[in-house]
């Protein structure tokens, strides 16, 4: 098997506004859709659709969104054995996009941060060559957290971990046991800062005493990767962002499927860019994926 995704699944119920509200501000709703949605489940979905056998290990409620969740991975041809349908509200993600594709969210962690380490199967993850982890909110418990330190300590294989903003805000001290176990390191540049103070290349610097390879995802400018002897800046595709939800867990699909291909770090990055390209031009995190397919990629 190829890779298993570790992370939050959320629906994400897109709100195109007219302008995102700070306190006290108003603004009108001029459409809302609902996605499936999770970072790292928007990652895993996307390298099934190119063909990988992927798995997922994640928690919903017994609810028509939980249920909706599981349909929908499996959809895409993931294996959900790892998913555990439990009491309680399916993790919610309202995400406000205005007119320029920039975006808020407002997440509702609900069931995600409560996944306890006994629950997770060991053999089936170790089944696995490739850990992907993204984040958990941690508001409503530190389980799941826990959870993915313990295991990133037992797997065997390749782990790649995406801390996303809200792992980022933690600080360095307290995801230092993932960022160690963690053989591929994907954060934005936002998070970089964040987490070390330094600029993105000095940053990438300091998490490859690390992390074997690092790749930093840059928005419009593409990314910065680098395993310490090679290093590359690679340009973003050319393309008109309708909606950017999502960009940087496209990304992460396109790098590991270049990655578990045995392609070179550019070439990775390439097709990292290459599918978070694709994402942005359409409203939704997987909208894109209906249309994705291995015999088009540039590589
Ligand atoms: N305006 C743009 N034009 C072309 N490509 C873009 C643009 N914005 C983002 N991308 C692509 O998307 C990738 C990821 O975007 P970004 O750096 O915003 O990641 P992120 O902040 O982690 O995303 P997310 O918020 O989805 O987690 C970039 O590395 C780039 O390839
Ligand atoms: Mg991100």
């Amino acid at each position: 098997m190829d890779v298993v995704g570790f992370g939050a699944l959320n629906v994400d119920r897109v709100y195109l506004v007219s302008e995102i509200p700070k306190a006290e501000e108003e603004s009108y709703v001029i459409d809302v859709q609902t996605y499936s949605g999770g970072s790292s489940a928007n990652t895993i979905s996307a390298l099934a659709k190119l063909g990988l056998k992927c798995g997922f290990v994640g928690k919903v409620g017994s609810d028509d969104f939980g249920r909706f969740l599981i349909e929908d991975l499996r959809g895409y041809g993931v294996d959900t054995k790892g998913v555990v349908v439990s009491e309680g509200r399916t993790g919610c993600a309202m995400v406000f996009v205005d007119r320029d594709g920039k975006r808020a969210i407002l997440l509702d962690p609900a069931v995600n941060d409560t996944i306890k380490f006994d629950e997770i199967d060991l053999d089936y993850v170790s089944s696995f060559k490739v850990l992907h982890l993204s984040s958990f909110v941690c508001k409503v418990s530190w389980d799941s957290f826990k959870s993915q330190e313990r295991l990133v300590e037992d797997f065997d294989g390749i782990v790649s971990f995406d801390p996303g903003s809200v792992y980022a805000k933690l600080g360095l001290k307290r995801i230092e046991k993932l960022v160690r176990n963690a053989d591929v390191f994907m954060p934005n540049e936002i998070e970089v800062r964040e987490l070390t103070g330094l600029d993105y290349k000095e940053g990438a610097e300091h998490f490859l005493k690390f992390c074997d390879v690092v790749v930093v995802k840059r928005g419009e400018e593409g990314c910065y990767v680098t395993n310490g002897r090679e290093s590359y800046e690679v340009k973003a595709f050319e393309v008109k962002p309708v909606d950017t939800t999502g960009a940087g867990d496209a990304f992460n699909a396109g790098f590991l499927y270049g990655f578990l291909k045995g392609k070179n770090l550019k070439d990775c990055a390439i097709l990292g860019n290459y599918l978070a390209s694709l994402c942005i031009q359409r409203v939704g995190a997987k909208t894109y994926l209906r249309y994705l397919d291995k015999r088009y990629l540039p590589l």
